[in-house]
């Protein structure tokens, strides 16, 4: 029997967490490993589509993951990155996902009418190519949206993302619900690999008292790893992975959250 890619979705509904970048992280990391990898992009502000092509995600306009999904065609949009990444990119197009599955108008002003399940056709144009990778990781939008319900529903995995803040601390219980939603109607039995804690500001004590908040409310759930805010992180969207003389710096705290990781979807 083939093997099938394992499917990882970063997610919380709330901007700012550090989805797209860990996204990015966890793509270049599973490659440097040796893993053949694709990279979903279900947010249509197209950052991790950025991060990873160095281009704007202008430059896939009718040819990104929402076509993909229209023509229920992976193979045609996928955009190979390197030897063993490639991307399924996004754009603010696919902001009109929603009014596609609930009219089957396109942006473009075409009609493809949509009649299967509306939560599962990420999951359902995923299923042509989930031989061809070891892992497919997916980044969501800010908000619990269509495309937010399709990635969980679409995943075996999600990486909840906790920016140790009070507004990220109350988006945690109602994600926490979607996903267990997801594991309940998806075919994929999803469940959450973990909670990371990101952003973190080491001189902040609210930032600690939430760390520790967070860890007594699920003690299962947290990586042990704690990512603090660090320039050579955020400049990656500047530099991105090739040729950046600083990228060690920027992945050096990612290596302890990919073993504890890959430790629990691999174990
Ligand atoms: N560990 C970090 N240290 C410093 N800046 C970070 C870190 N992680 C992410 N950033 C920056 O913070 C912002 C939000 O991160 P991003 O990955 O876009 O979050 P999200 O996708 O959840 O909105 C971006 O500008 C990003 O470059
Ligand atoms: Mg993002």
């Amino acid at each position: 029997m083939k093997r099938l890619a394992i499917t990882i979705t970063m997610g919380i509904q709330k901007g700012g967490c550090g989805k797209s970048t860990t996204t990015g992280i966890l793509s270049h990391l599973l490659t440097e490993n040796g893993y053949r990898v694709l990279a979903v992009d279900m947010d249509s502000q197209g950052n991790l589509t950025e991060l990873l092509s160095e281009q704007p995600s202008n430059e896939f306009m009718g040819k990104s993951v929402l076509e993909a999904m229209q023509h229920n065609n992976v193979d045609e949009f996928i955009v190979p990155i390197s030897d063993k990444l490639d991307l399924l990119p996004a754009n603010n197009f696919l902001a009109t996902f929603p009014r596609w599955i609930y009219t089957g108008k396109t942006y473009s002003g075409d009609t493809i009418p949509f009649k299967g399940n509306p939560s599962l056709i990420l999951d359902e144009a995923l299923d042509q190519v989930r031989e061809k990778y070891d892992f497919i990781v997916i980044d969501t939008p800010p908000s619990l949206s269509e495309q937010t319900t399709n990635a969980l529903c679409a995943s075996e995995f999600v990486v909840v993302l906790f920016e140790c803040s009070n507004w990220c601390y109350s988006a945690i219980p109602n994600f926490m619900d979607s996903v267990e939603g997801a594991r309940n109607f998806s075919k994929r039995d999803t469940k959450v690999a973990g909670i990371l804690r990101t952003m973190n500001d080491v001189r902040r004590s609210d930032a600690k008292a939430f760390n520790e908040m967070i860890q007594e409310d699920y003690p299962e759930e947290v990586f042990e790893t704690i990512i603090t805010r660090k320039a050579p992180v955020g400049r990656l969207s500047l530099y991105g992975f090739n040729g950046n003389s600083e990228l060690k710096q920027a992945l050096d705290q990612y290596e302890s959250f990919y073993e504890e990781l890959i430790e629990r979807v691999k174990g």
